[in-house]
């Protein structure tokens, strides 16, 4: 296995979001302004309810998928097509705005602790302006190996003979959680043609070429595999890969398409309610 080492390490840093959100966004920062396909990565943690608790309400969405993984807390989402979804800890969520959908995402807990990552996964152009879809999947339908000092949640892609509950068919995204006792290493395979990170969310670890502390992303360079080493306290963070889609990418705000025109149409067909298209439908368990 050819180990990857790091390419590029970028700090997260805090901003606000949504009614007053404060989160940790890593990628969509001058720093790191895409790693293709990814186009964002939000994680969001705190257990000051004056942090969280203005949620996020009613917006937009074209051209891209979201996903979004809770550690700790309850959120509800609502979309302007009906679905209703409940993310509580360890669930996850993936939406395909595609053509367009408007949600919420509100806090559903008064105070506590409140953890997680949204991560944007740009579509191809041929699937932009496609119908949304939306997969949700409950803590207990997410596969979970453990043992010896190494505990790994499957959301996507696979790793142990397993496979992750998501299915992103654009991107083969592949979206791990893992957990690391003190000391303990970790060793996997990466597809040497997709772009991957590790983003620390716990403890310290390092990988080939540096350490990692707590809101920490390493995006890893050329290479068939990632080797981690969990600090003296351990470590938690998540390894996220996928296929790079090689197109143009014009994002403002909530809309990311291939060219000006079409995020201008987006602008109109939102400010006209033209927005919405059709229905997402509702996979999951
Ligand atoms: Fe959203």
């Amino acid at each position: 296995m050819n180990i990857r080492s790091i390419r590029q390490l970028v700090q997260a840093h805090a901003i606000t979001e949504g009614a007053g959100v404060t989160v940790h966004r890593s990628i969509g920062t001058p720093a790191l302004k895409h790693l293709d396909p990814f186009l964002m990565l939000d994680h969001f943690g705190s257990d000051n309810p004056d942090e969280y608790i203005a949620g996020f309400p009613e917006h937009p969405h074209r051209g891209f998928v979201t996903v979004t993984y809770m550690l700790d807390g309850h959120m509800e989402h609502r979309d302007s097509m009906g679905n209703r979804g409940d993310l509580v800890a360890g669930g996850v969520q993936w939406m395909k705005a595609a053509s367009g959908v408007i949600h919420s995402e509100m806090p559903r807990q008064a105070n506590g602790l409140m953890r997680g990552f949204q991560l944007w996964v740009n579509l191809p152009a041929a699937e932009k302006m496609a119908d949304p879809a939306y997969q949700e999947y409950s803590p207990a339908t997410v596969p979970e190996l453990a043992g010896d000092g190494v505990r790994v949640r499957l959301l996507a892609g696979g790793y142990g003979g397993g496979r992750g509950v998501i299915d992103d068919p654009h991107t083969d995204l592949r979206y791990l959680d893992i957990g690391l006792a003190a000391g303990r290493p970790f060793e996997t395979e990466v597809a040497g043609d997709h772009s991957a990170f590790i983003y620390v969310f716990d403890g310290e670890a390092d990988t080939e070429g540096g350490g990692l502390l707590r809101h920490h992303l390493a995006v890893l360079g050329e290479g068939d595999g990632v080797r981690v080493v969990a600090g003296p306290a351990g470590a938690r963070f998540i390894l996220v890969s996928g296929r790079p889609l090689g197109e143009p990418v014009v994002q403002y705000g909530p809309f990311v398409m291939n060219t000006r025109q079409e995020v201008e149409q987006a602008f109109a067909d939102y400010r006209d309610g033209r927005l919405v298209r059709a229905r997402a439908m509702m996979t999951g368990a």
